[in-house]
């Protein structure tokens, strides 16, 4: 039997990783700026997310939501206090996707409606409702075709207005990431997030923050939608959560009062994705990592200005966007096989860094050497 073959890949076969370094079947040594796209949270092989779970496998993988899983409680009550919404409810999935998914369909239930909104550029997963709320046709089948979803300009707060004004009773939802990933590390500015809010509540609609990336202190805070000062009803997560292990989650606001039945899934909330969850946030609280992705992203921010080929550098904490003109496609591969730094991407010509939230100034500024070189040869 063969893969499916859906990705193109990088002739690379990672074998081993510890912190912000991955090492290939040579052993030779790459520093990880991507981190398996925004996944890689606390490090790689972070010791004592191994041995949680380490512990946790010795005693008991899984068990199905059907009995008392006391550290599905513990980490709701860490991640409320972490995220500072302690009066917020979780519910436990296994990706981006189905956490989005999941966030629609309750928005739905809670106002009985089912129109929603996203915006131009989005990327909210590949599973039906998420992929029809994505804004890329070419992956959107075409039984995942619906016209419940509208596409609004990013960051253009009179069409949004207009919007509401001429189908708000209908809109269910509206669901936007504060920092466009896939879409090139956009930023919504902090009042299109308040009109959002504001908009949301006077019409009964539900404002879903999709932090799927930008969220789990990558920012620098907690969500990225901590910024503009205002709550959503609906926070989805999944990425940095898990540092690898497979977890997805959705923060629910107390307005919503679930009935049994309403959501599940099988694997959602395991042992093993509870106690990976739970080493993520303990490691992020104790280290101040948020502090340390603002204070490093700043850092890599600021020195990136001085760099003259660079037409834009946008992001918030570590996630970061570096705009190259085109004809300097080649960089970002160059970084990788020449410089041994793996970095991301989004079109036209954007390197996208995602690192993990501890890494070091240190290895930012081996970065910012490579990149330098690298330009300097245009
Ligand atoms: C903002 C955002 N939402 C949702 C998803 C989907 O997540 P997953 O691939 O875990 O289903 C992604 C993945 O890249 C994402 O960036």
């Amino acid at each position: 039997m063969k893969l499916f073959d859906v990705y193109p890949v990088n002739a690379i076969e990672i074998q081993k990783g510890q912190g912000s370094y991955v090492f290939d079947a040579n052993g030779t040594k790459y520093l990880d700026l991507y981190g398996g796209h925004a996944v890689i949270s606390i490090g790689h092989t972070n010791p004592h997310y191994v041995n949680r779970l380490t512990e946790q496998l010795q005693n008991l993988g899984f068990y199905s939501n059907s009995i008392e899983i006391p550290i599905q409680k513990q980490l709701a009550t860490l991640l409320g206090e972490v995220s500072g919404k302690a009066n917020y409810q979780l519910f436990l999935c296994n990706s981006g996707a189905e956490a989005n998914e999941n966030a629609l369909k309750l928005a739905s239930f809670y106002n009985k409606r089912k129109k929603i909104v996203a915006f131009k550029n989005a990327f909210h997963g590949r599973t039906s409702l998420a992929v029809a709320a994505t804004d890329n046709p070419k992956i959107v089948a075409p039984v995942n075709e619906t016209d419940n979803v509208v596409f609004l300009p990013f960051n253009d707060e009179i069409a949004l207005e207009k919007a509401f004004a001429d189908f708000g009773n209908e809109i269910s939802s509206v669901i936007i990431e504060s920092i466009q990933g896939v879409g090139g590390i956009q930023l919504a500015s902090d009042s299109f997030l308040q009109k959002i809010r504001t908009l949301t509540t006077q019409y009964d609609a539900v404002f879903i923050a999709d932090e799927v990336q930008c969220g789990y202190g990558r920012s620098g805070k907690f969500y990225a939608q901590d910024y503009s000062g205002d709550e959503a009803d609906i926070y989805t997560m999944a990425k940095g959560m898990g540092n690898g292990f497979p977890i997805g989650g959705i923060s629910i606001s107390e307005k919503f009062v679930p009935w049994h039945g309403e959501l599940g899934t099988t694997f959602g909330g395991n042992h093993l994705a509870c106690a990976a969850a739970l080493a993520v946030l303990e490691v992020i609280k104790k280290d101040n990592l948020m502090n340390n992705a603002l204070e490093v992203g700043n850092y890599v921010m600021n020195e990136l200005k001085s760099f003259d080929k660079i037409t834009e550098v946008r992001g918030k904490g570590l996630m970061i966007g570096i705009d190259l003109p085109v004809e300097l496609k080649a960089v970002k591969d160059k970084l990788l096989f020449e410089n041994k730094i793996f970095t991301g991407y989004a079109a036209p010509n954007v390197i996208r860094l995602l690192p993990a939230l501890n890494v070091s100034k240190v290895e930012a500024d081996m970065f910012l050497e490579a990149l330098k070189m690298q330009l300097n040869k245009y």
